[in-house]
C-alpha cells in the first residue's frame, strides 16, 4: 500500500504540466458532454493542435468513452505564411510562443501518455478519410485563409454523423476575417444539411462557432 502511494505521489511529481492552448478546450468538452455527442457513434477530429494544450483535453474525453482523436497538423510553425489584418504573419505568432522549441517535440511530448490519439502530419488539404470514416465532433483550428476553412469543412463534414458538430475557431474575429467569410459561405450553401448553430466565446474573447449536422 505504501509502496504504491509512493510509487502514485512519484508519477504525479514527474508529470510536467500541459502545454498551452488558445482556444479555450474546456468549454468544447462542455459542449461535447451537454450536446450528448459521445453517444453518438464516431470519433473526434482536430485540425490544428500546436503545441498539444487542447488536444489532450479532447483525447482525455474521447479516451473516456473509448474513442479516438484524429489530430492534423504540419507541426512546422514556417509553414503557415497567412498574414492576418494586424500585419501579423501565422508563423510568426507560432514561433514565437514556441520560444525555439520544436513544435513536434513540444506536442509529442504533451501527448505521448494516450494511445487513442491518431496524428496526421500533413497539410490538411492534401489529407483524405478512408469513406466509411465516421466523426461525432471536429475542430478546425488550422490556417485561417477562405480556401484552407472551406477546404477543412469539405474533409470533414460528409463525415459527421448526423447530430454530429464541425467547430471553427477564430468565427468573427477581426484578425483573420476569411474564417468568418469562408464559414458565412458555407453556412448559406449548406443550409438544408444544418441543424442548430452555436457561438461559444472562449479564451481572449475570441469566438468558435459550432455547426451540428441534421
Ligand atoms: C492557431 S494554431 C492552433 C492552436 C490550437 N488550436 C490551440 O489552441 O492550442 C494553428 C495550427 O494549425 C497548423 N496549421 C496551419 N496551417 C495548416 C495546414 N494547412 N494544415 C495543417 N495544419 C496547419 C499550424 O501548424 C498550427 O499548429
Amino acid at each position: 500500500m505504501t509502496g504504491n502511494i509512493g510509487r502514485i505521489r512519484r508519477r504525479i511529481l514527474r508529470r510536467k504540466a500541459d502545454p498551452p492552448e488558445f482556444v479555450g478546450y474546456e468549454h468544447l468538452v462542455s459542449f461535447i458532454r451537454d450536446q450528448r455527442l459521445l453517444d453518438l457513434d464516431g470519433d473526434l477530429v482536430e485540425i490544428g493542435a500546436y503545441m498539444g494544450g487542447g488536444t489532450v483535453k479532447l483525447a482525455r474525453l474521447a479516451s473516456r468513452h473509448g474513442r479516438k482523436l484524429y489530430v492534423i497538423d504540419t507541426f512546422d510553425p514556417a509553414h503557415d505564411r497567412t498574414v492576418s489584418r494586424s500585419s501579423v504573419s501565422a508563423s510568426e505568432v507560432y514561433e514565437a510562443f514556441l520560444e525555439g522549441r520544436s513544435m513536434w517535440d513540444v506536442y509529442r511530448d504533451a501527448t505521448r501518455r494516450f494511445d487513442n490519439i491518431v496524428t496526421i502530419r500533413q497539410d490538411s488539404r492534401e489529407v483524405e478519410f478512408d469513406e466509411r470514416k465516421r466523426f461525432v465532433f471536429g475542430f478546425v483550428d488550422g490556417c485561417h485563409s477562405r480556401d484552407c476553412v472551406e477546404s477543412d469543412f469539405r474533409l470533414i463534414w460528409p463525415r459527421l454523423v448526423s447530430g454530429g458538430v464541425l467547430g471553427f475557431h477564430d468565427y468573427h474575429y477581426d484578425d483573420w476575417p476569411e474564417v468568418t467569410e469562408a464559414v458565412d459561405h458555407l453556412m448559406a450553401e449548406q443550409s438544408a444539411e444544418i441543424g442548430e448553430v452555436h457561438e461559444i466565446v472562449g479564451s481572449y474573447r475570441i469566438s468558435s462557432i459550432l455547426l451540428t449536422r441534421k
